[in-house]
């Protein structure tokens, strides 16, 4: 049985203060989170603070992108290697904010996706749809493209060893939650399309589902047959409401 993930995404979000509230907040609620894994994705200034913070509590931390470079004349760029000295167990690759507002090509996020894994780090390959693709009946084809693009490079074993996420555009931040059953369908085609490839990396694949998700919704989401958690945003700024949907895993 593949075993239940809760990632917190906190996007361009908090400051030293306020992050060691909400850490420090996170610790004893999260102490009780037996059956489901836990981590926060957070802003690479605050990866140190986070791993002083959080080492040997059992909540793990990761960032929110990597270059797809290891290193050079990259101004600006941080490599999966230098997130991996902060002791990072995940990096977010293919967010929709990336490829929508920085210009993250599928080539590109295919890129990233293979630096962080020879970095010895966990990518969680994000992939989802506009509404615009899903009212015009290609989210299914985009969807494709997009997970295709990553096992070109890295192969579908590379990717059983992975976290995918399903992040429909629509639902990111707007508070439209897609339906319980909307979610297990695109979930079951992303673990079809791996399956094809090589069942033992579909069934063993975790696929996250993320898009306003809350502790109101949670448990609905979460018992669906191909959701094996969350990649929680907005809700993951506050301690109780992301404690409330780990412990909904
Ligand atoms: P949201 O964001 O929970 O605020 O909708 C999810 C995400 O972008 O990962």
């Amino acid at each position: 049985m593949r075993s239940k993930l809760v990632v917190g995404n906190w996007k361009m979000n908090g400051n030293l203060a306020s992050n060691q509230t909400l850490l420090k907040s996170l610790i004893p609620l999260l102490a009780s989170v037996t059956h489901a894994r836990c981590a926060v994705c957070v802003p690479y200034p605050y990866l140190a603070q986070t791993e002083q913070i959080l080492r040997g509590q059992g909540v793990s931390w990761g960032a929110q992108d990597v270059c797809e470079y290891e290193h050079g004349a990259f101004t600006g760029g941080v490599s999966a290697g230098m997130v991996a000295d902060f002791g990072c167990r995940f990096v977010i690759v293919g967010h929709s904010e990336r490829r929508a507002l920085f210009g993250d090509t599928d080539a590109v996020v295919a890129k990233k996706f293979a630096a962080v894994l020879k970095a010895g780090l966990t990518p969680i390959l994000c992939v989802g749809e506009t509404l615009a693709e899903r009212e015009s009946g290609v989210m299914e084809q985009v969807i494709a493209r997009q997970m295709d693009a990553v096992i070109a490079l890295s192969g579908v074993a590379g990717l059983g060893q992975t976290v995918m996420a399903y992040e429909p555009v629509w639902a990111i931040g707007t508070g439209k939650t897609a339906t319980p059953d909307e979610a297990q369908a695109v979930h079951a085609f992303i673990r079809e399309r791996v399956a094809e490839l090589d069942v033992r990396a579909g069934d063993g694949l975790p696929i996250l589902y993320g898009g306003s998700v809350k502790a109101s919704n949670a448990a609905q989401l979460f018992a669906m047959a191909d959701i094996d958690g969350g990649l929680i945003g907005g809700a993951a700024l506050v301690a109780e409401e992301f404690a409330a949907i780990c412990k909904a895993a």
